[in-house]
C-alpha cells in the first residue's frame, strides 16, 4: 500500500464501521438521547414520550432503553400500541421516580402512573426499579387518616398493562406504590418472574399484583411485601399459576373480593403453589360479597408454608363493609372445587381452618388433604377449624381437626 492509500482504507474502515454500528444500534431507542437527563429531579417525561413513540414504530424488535445508575422523574404516561414490531423490549435498568406524592401530581387522572395499553409481545428486563414515592399518598388516605379533609381514597397504580398480549416482565423492582403496584386488566399470556415488590406493611392498598380480566398468567419466583394482598385475583380471571413466591409482611394471596355490586362472578383454575407467608394477616383467601352471584372453580393451593401468619386458610363470604348494601340477599358466589393440599406452618388465629361459606349458595368439593398447622403463640390455645356451608373430603392427617 503506498502513503496516500493508507489514510484513505483507514478513512474507509472507520466510515464501515459507523455505518456497523450505527445498523446495529438503529433499534436501540435510549431515553438520554432523546434529552432526558436523568439526574432526578428534571422532568424526564417528553423525552420518555419522543423514545415510545420511536420504539413503537421501529419495524424489528426495537428497544426502549433505560440505563442503569440514572433516576428519571417521569411524570403520568400511556405507553401506547399497536407497534409495528411484533416484539417489543424496555431494558429497564435505571430507575424511574414518580411525581414526589399528592402535591407534585400534575395529572387530573389519579388511577395510574405508568401504563402500557395495548401492546403486545412486551419484554421488560434489566434490573431497574419503578419507585412510587407513595409516602405522601399514604399519610393522607383516607383508610387510615378517615376524617382528614380532603383525604384520598384513589391514589395511582404504579404499572398497568391494559390489553396487552403476551408480555414477560422479569427482574424488576417496585418500590412504594401510591397504591397497587402491578396492574393486568384485559391482559392476556403473562409471565412475571423474578419481580422485588417492596412497600411498608402499613401502607394502604399498596396491592402487590392485582388481576382483572385476566387468561394465562405465571407468576413466580418473587418477593412480595406490602400494605394489602401480595397477589389479589379479580373477576373474570381464568388459568392463574402462582408458583414460589414469598409474601409478607401484607394480607396474603386472595381471589377476590368477588360480587361486590351484585355482578356474575367468573374465576376458574387458580392454582397456588410454593408459597411461603410470613406475618400475613392472611393467607389462602376466598372473598366474595353477599350480593354477588357466578362461580369460583378449580382452585389449588398446595405446599405453602404459614409463619405466624393469621387466618391461614379462610373462605369469607360475608364480605361487605358498606353499611346496609348487603341485606336480604338470596344470592351468593358458588365456590366449588377447592383443594387445599399440603400446608404447614403456624396460626395466629384460633380458627386456623375457616371455611365461612355462604348461607345461601354452599362450597362443594372441598378438599382438605394434608394440613399441619400449631399455634403461633402460646397465648392462642388449641387451634380449631370452622366450617359454615361447606361441603368436602378429607385426605391424610388434618391438624388442627377438620370440620368438614
Ligand atoms: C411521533 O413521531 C411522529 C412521526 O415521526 C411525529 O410526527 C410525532 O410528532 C411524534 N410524536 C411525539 C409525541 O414525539
Ligand atoms: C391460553 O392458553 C391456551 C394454551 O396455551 C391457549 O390455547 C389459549 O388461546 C390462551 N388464551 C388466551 C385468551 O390467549
Ligand atoms: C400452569 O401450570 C400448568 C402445570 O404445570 C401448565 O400446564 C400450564 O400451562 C400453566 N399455565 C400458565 C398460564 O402458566
Ligand atoms: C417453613 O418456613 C419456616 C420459616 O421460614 C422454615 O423454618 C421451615 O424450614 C419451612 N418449612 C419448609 C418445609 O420449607
Ligand atoms: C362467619 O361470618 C359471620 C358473618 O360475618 C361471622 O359473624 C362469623 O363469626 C364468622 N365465623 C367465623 C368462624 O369466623
Amino acid at each position: 500500500m503506498d502513503s496516500l492509500s493508507i489514510p484513505y482504507a483507514i478513512c474507509l474502515l472507520s466510515l464501515l464501521t459507523i455505518c456497523v454500528c450505527a445498523n446495529g444500534n438503529s433499534n436501540l431507542f435510549n431515553v438520554l438521547s432523546y434529552g432526558a437527563s436523568g439526574d432526578g429531579t428534571t422532568d424526564d417525561s417528553s423525552a420518555f414520550t419522543k423514545a415510545w413513540n420511536d420504539t413503537c414504530k421501529a419495524t424489528s424488535n426495537p428497544t426502549l432503553v433505560i440505563p442503569q445508575g440514572k433516576q428519571f422523574l417521569v411524570r403520568q404516561m400511556i405507553f401506547a400500541g399497536p407497534c409495528k414490531s411484533s416484539t417489543i423490549q424496555v431494558q429497564l435498568s435505571g430507575t424511574i421516580l414518580a411525581p414526589d406524592g399528592p402535591d407534585q401530581w400534575k395529572a387530573t387522572d389519579l388511577s395510574t402512573w405508568l401504563a402500557f395499553q395495548g401492546v403486545n409481545g412486551l419484554r421488560i428486563y434489566g434490573k431497574g426499579t419503578m419507585d412510587g414515592r407513595g409516602k405522601g399518598w399514604w399519610d393522607r388516605s383516607c383508610k387510615y387518616h378517615p376524617g382528614l379533609q380532603g383525604c384520598i381514597t384513589l391514589a395511582p397504580t404504579s404499572l398497568r398493562f391494559q390489553k396487552c398480549d403476551d408480555i414477560k416482565m422479569t427482574d424488576i423492582s417496585f418500590h412504594n406504590s401510591p397504591q397497587t403496584h402491578v396492574l393486568l386488566l384485559g391482559t392476556q399470556n403473562v409471565d412475571l418472574g423474578f419481580l422485588n415488590i417492596q412497600s411498608p406493611g402499613t401502607s394502604p392498598n399498596t396491592d402487590g399484583i392485582h388481576l382483572l380480566f385476566a387468561t394465562n398468567v405465571s407468576i413466580h419466583d418473587s418477593n412480595i411485601a406490602d400494605g394489602d394482598d401480595c397477589i389479589s385475583i379479580g373477576d373474570k380471571t381464568f388459568n392463574i399459576n402462582i408458583t414460589d413466591i414469598n409474601c409478607g409482611p401484607g394480607h396474603g394471596i386472595s381471589i377476590g373480593s368477588l360480587g361486590s355490586a351484585g355482578e356474575s362472578a367468573q374465576v376458574e383454575n387458580i392454582n397456588v403453589m410454593r408459597v411461603n407467608f410470613r406475618e400475613t394477616t392472611n393467607g389462602a383467601r376466598i372473598k366474595t360479597w353477599q350480593t354477588g352471584r357466578g362461580i369460583v372453580q378449580g382452585v389449588t393451593f398446595s405446599n405453602l408454608n404459614f409463619t405466624a401468619v393469621a387466618n391461614p386458610i379462610i373462605i369469607y363470604q360475608y364480605y361487605c363493609y358498606r353499611p346496609n348494601a348487603c341485606k336480604q340477599t338470596k344470592t351468593g358466589v358458588h365456590i366449588k372445587d377447592v383443594t387445599y393440599s399440603g400446608l404447614i406452618g403456624t396460626s395466629k388465629t384460633e380458627v386456623a381452618i375457616n371455611l365461612n361459606c355462604s348461607n345461601v349458595v354452599p362450597c362443594t368439593g372441598i378438599t382438605l388433604d394434608n394440613i399441619r398447622l400449631a399455634s403461633a403463640t402460646r397465648e392462642i390455645g388449641q387451634l380449631t377449624s370452622s366450617c359454615n356451608n361447606a361441603h368436602g373430603i378429607n385426605r391424610g392427617t388434618i391438624q388442627p381437626e377438620s370440620c368438614l
